[in-house]
């Protein structure tokens, strides 16, 4: 099983610039495996290396509905973006924190999978935010970055809460 853990904000890391992937050898292959469990375990739909305090550009996503459909992209680059719609987004570091974000309806992004291969993805909908979302935390940015002060109070206060009770449990 394996022994990742999700950084919780404001816990150090998230906010760490993920260095580009060049090695893709059985080692990465296998932290993408690890990747997945945790995800699929903490039942996310994205999630990404620096959330793990692991230094490498990539992330992991599944949004289909059955969770059956495993996507990892690596040095990911959205090179075009279309439209603007609003949609319902957690994030794990975030656990209990629910807020609507807007974000271009459609991208089209190019990546490696992960054996190094070029790849070009165009999605939208929940899979078009979840690359937004999961790109940005490869550069440090987080979805509460998205609100003013006073929401992003709220929803600190909110994931304060959540933690509390959780430790308390
Ligand atoms: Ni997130």
């Amino acid at each position: 099983m394996s022994t990742l853990k999700i950084l919780k904000y404001p816990q150090k890391g998230l906010r760490e610039i993920a260095p580009i992937v060049t090695q893709f050898d059985d080692a990465l292959r296998q932290t993408v495996k690890e990747m997945f469990e945790k995800m699929y375990a903490d039942q996310g739909c994205g999630l990404a290396a620096t959330q793990l305090g692991l230094s490498l550009r990539l992330f992991v996503m599944d949004t289909s509905p059955q969770q059956n459909q495993p996507i990892c992209i690596i040095n990911p680059e959205i090179i075009s973006k279309e439209g603007e719609s609003i949609s319902e987004e957690g994030c794990l570091s975030f656990p209990g924190v629910y807020a609507r974000v807007m974000r271009a309806t459609k991208v089209t992004v190019n990546y490696q999978d992960e054996f190094g291969q070029p790849q070009t993805m165009t999605a939208d909908g929940l899979t078009s935010h979840c690359i937004q979302h999961e790109s940005e935390h490869l550069d440090g940015v987080l979805f509460i970055d998205h609100f003013s002060k006073l929401k992003r109070m709220m929803m600190l206060k909110k994931l304060e809460k959540v933690q509390k009770a959780a430790a308390a449990e």
